[in-house]
């Protein structure tokens, strides 16, 4: 019998005999191992699993029902010792640029327990939509949900869309994540990225002009004015309503991506940086994400922005820094010296939006952890990984399900491995092994002969790629990469 686990186990250790699948099983909390450290036992009479909190009784029995699919209709025995090499280890979707319905979440959320994730990044507001019902300030919802528009790449659509999840679905999805042992990680990305909020509210921006919801991807140029202290009250008002549906310990508060050429001519943002003595507006940024992760800390929250939030040099290094550029400023690294941790999602090993062609399933896994882009920032900073799915293009959940899966689970093998990984082929084999398990699941995962393309396949896949970044997004991107 085959044994094929995804993620690899630490240890197996092979012993005679089988087990029928409805064996007694025993589960007991060791509070001497580490919280999401797991042994598994599987006797002919007896199985037990021994944990370190329920959170690895999970992971012993998701390993249980992995090995339902080596076949012969009973578990082989054996003893496994298991724990994650990372505490965290995160899958990401987007559900501004589109919107996707609830039941597809679930079934994601459903397939990333199988490979024993712990963490869904919700990207739930941007420029081209805001995505949560709220009571206290309800034209995010009324407004910023819905667009006039399709124009990603060189789709073209005048049609209204859009959608909201309300508060009993972000319930009942958060019970269902919870249920599974997987936190949800919300990110409402600021100061950038705001053009939904501000289609609602755009007194908040520095010059109070209309905005509409975004209906196209790239860089826009309206961000939340950091100078007037109305701004800070909103966001601390939304946090404090979103934080009672959302009661994990981590809130992600963006940080990406944002033009800072209207906090230049801006008189509050120019009052603000006099009145703090702030050098530069990148300055500017450092102040106002600190500030808020300083709320959530009160709320007893740990803050998450992206690795630009720190370019101003003057985040607070208790502040986790998500990384997927690369850090050309090098305040990334002066920020792990100092004692800051980093979640590890680089482009080009964790961008599942891209193709197969760009990033094949052996890109996803072989992500170097010791990566340039740290520049020997150091393993220990990192407290884990995440592969993401921005949905500029992704319109349709079979599209979502194919760009992540396979690759979502190369991804966690990453992230409980870490650098004790098998290797690519050992991986291949032991995917192909529990392949069923997608169809299973009702996830129509990517076929292995698309896993890492033929030249055909590979070339029509960059060309129809390509279209997605004409000159005036790139240089938008470039722009905004730039702007301190
Ligand atoms: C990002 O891809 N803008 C984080
Ligand atoms: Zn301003």
């Amino acid at each position: 019998m085959c044994i094929s686990l995804v993620p690899q186990p630490k240890s197996i250790k092979m012993l005679e005999g089988h087990a029928a699948y409805d064996t007694q099983c025993d589960r007991i909390i060791d509070v001497q191992m580490q919280p999401q450290a797991y042994v598994l036992k599987i006797l002919p009479e007896r199985i037990e699993i021994r944990a370190g909190s329920p959170q690895g009784l999970k992971y012993g029995e998701t390993t249980l029902k992995q090995l339902c699919f080596c076949g012969g209709g009973q578990y082989p025995c054996l003893v496994i010792e298991d724990c994650p090499a990372f505490e965290w280890r995160s899958f990401h979707m987007d559900c501004a640029r589109h919107f996707m319905p609830l039941d597809e979440l679930k079934k994601m959320v459903h397939m990333a327990s199988f490979f024993k994730f712990n963490r869904f990044h919700w990207h739930i507001s941007d420029d081209q939509g805001w995505r949560i019902e709220s009571e206290r300030y309800p034209k995010l919802h009324q407004i910023g949900s819905r667009r006039q528009g399709d124009h990603f790449g060189d789709y073209d659509s005048d049609a209204w869309e859009g959608g909201y999840y309300t508060k009993a679905q972000v319930r009942e999805l958060v019970a269902y994540c919870d249920s599974l042992g997987i936190q949800i990680v919300p990110e409402i990305d600021m100061p950038g990225h705001v053009s939904a909020i501000l289609a609602a509210y755009p007194e908040l921006g520095c010059n109070g002009a209309p905005v509409s919801v975004g209906t196209k991807a790239g860089i826009y140029w309206d961000i939340l004015c950091a100078g007037k202290e109305s701004t800070f009250e909103f966001i601390e008002n939304l946090l404090v309503e979103l934080l009672e549906l959302f009661p994990g310990d981590t809130f992600h508060i963006g940080g990406d991506e944002a033009p800072k050429a209207h906090w230049k001519d801006c008189p509050h943002c120019r009052r603000r940086m006099e009145a703090l003595g702030l050098e530069n507006v990148g300055q500017l940024q450092g102040y106002m994400a600190n500030r808020i992760a300083k709320f959530l800390k009160e709320k007893g929250r740990r803050a998450i922005a992206w690795n630009e939030a720190s370019y101003g040099g003057n985040l607070d290094r208790d502040i986790v820094l998500q990384l997927w550029t690369e850090d050309k400023s090098g305040k990334v690294r002066e920020h792990l010296k100092g004692g800051g941790q980093v979640i590890l999602s680089e482009m080009l090993h964790s961008y599942c939006d891209y193709p197969y062609a760009f990033i094949s399933l052996k890109s996803v896994y072989d992500a170097d952890l010791a990566s340039a882009a740290l520049a020997g920032g150091g393993i220990g900073n990192i407290i884990g990984t995440e592969c993401l799915a921005w949905s500029e293009y992704i319109r349709d959940v079979k599209t979502l399900e194919g760009l992540c899966w396979p690759r979502y689970a190369a991804s966690a093998e990453v992230g409980w491995c870490g650098n004790d990984r098998p290797g690519y082929d050992s991986f291949a084999g032991r995917l192909e092994n529990l392949f069923p398990a997608f169809a299973l699941y009702g996830i129509e995962a990517t076929q292995p002969d698309g896993w890492i393309p033929s030249e055909p396949e590979a070339l029509k896949q960059l060309a129809a790629f390509q279209k997605n970044f004409p000159k005036e997004v790139m240089e938008g991107f470039a722009k905004a990469q730039e702007e301190v």
